[in-house]
């Protein structure tokens, strides 16, 4: 099956960087946002990005034109009509993405692949709503999505060895890195991370150490490109403590036990750099 026309669901940060990769590799892509509000604002991010790509050389001007040309907007379900591939990004709620792939069901043509982008939730819960599981699987990016080389395959019991070929085809053809994972809780990387993260939120709620110095001893001691307090800001302090929790109601080990501190921010609205406020601040003149 060839993948020529590529729809995603949502276009915030992970779902905008999704659209945004696959305009430039050369797919007709169509994303959704659910108002026109929000949609802008996706939309916006994304030809901020392509025109900083023509200010450092890094794209043409013409590429940034036949990228923008391949590129639709809509807050429609049904422009995902005639697509090969749909990738779904909206926030990180089960009722909520088994809704999107309920309707993706009955409006993408039959041999199109159904894939989610969440970072934890059990792909078979959304391949189950389907009358094609085998073509259902996990497409996990990672953010920032244009600078991330890393795409997690995430095969359910379900899934085809086939929808998986396309799939790796796919994240290779957008210059991505795959890897393979089984369809369970946090799959590879955040199985990995997340207990990493809300140690280094521990060790700083408990005053071990400042917030600069845990995040520059990870810097430095072990070569990270960011501390964890840094990338917990990145990745979002909301959605940190929605993979923690959902990995701890999975599994119920206490290594997934988010600490109070998180619990607490998060309640005040610091959701980190989107918010402009987490662990560090990032209003302007801070
Ligand atoms: N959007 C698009 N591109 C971006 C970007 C953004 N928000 N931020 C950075 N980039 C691009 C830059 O344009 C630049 O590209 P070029 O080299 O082509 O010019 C490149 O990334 C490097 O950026 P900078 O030079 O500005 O900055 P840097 O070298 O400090 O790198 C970083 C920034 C890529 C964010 C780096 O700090 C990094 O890799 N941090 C760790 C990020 C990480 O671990 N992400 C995974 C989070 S976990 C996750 O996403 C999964 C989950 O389920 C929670």
């Amino acid at each position: 099956m060839e993948i020529k026309k590529v729809g995603v669901v949502g276009c915030g940060i992970m779902g905008g960087g999704i659209a945004q990769v696959c305009a430039e590799a050369g797919y007709q892509t169509v994303t959704r946002e659910i108002n026109d509000e929000l949609l802008q604002k996706g939309l916006g991010a994304i030809k901020s990005n392509w025109s900083k790509s023509v200010a450092k050389g890094r794209m043409t001007k013409e590429q940034e034109a036949a990228a923008l040309g391949r590129l639709k907007g809509t807050t429609r379900m049904e422009d995902f009509e005639g697509c090969d591939l749909v990738i779904e990004a909206v926030i990180e709620r089960m009722e909520l993405k088994k809704e999107v792939f309920s309707q993706l069901d009955r409006i993408c043509p039959p041999h199109a692949i159904l894939a989610s982008n969440t970072s934890c939730l059990s792909i078979i819960e959304m391949a189950a709503v389907t009358r094609r599981p085998a073509q259902v699987m996990g497409i996990h990016f990672f953010n920032p999505v244009p600078a991330m080389k890393l795409v997690e395959l995430v095969q359910t019991i379900i899934t085809s060895q086939e929808t998986v070929a396309v799939a790796r085809k796919f994240a290779e053809s957008l210059g991505k890195q795959p890897i393979l994972a089984k369809d369970s809780p946090g799959f590879i990387v955040n199985l990995l991370l997340v207990p990493f993260l809300l140690d280094a939120i521990r060790a700083y709620q408990n005053g071990l150490a400042s917030r600069e110095d845990i995040d520059t001893g990870v810097k430095l001691g072990l070569n990270h490109p960011m501390g964890p307090l840094a990338l917990t800001d990145l990745v979002g302090l909301d959605t940190t403590l929605f993979i923690a929790d959902a990995m701890y109601a999975e599994t119920k080990d206490p290594k997934y036990a988010a600490p109070t501190l998180l619990r607490k921010m998060v309640a005040a609205g610091w959701m980190g750099r989107k918010s402009g406020r987490g662990f560090y601040d990032y209003q302007k003149g801070a």
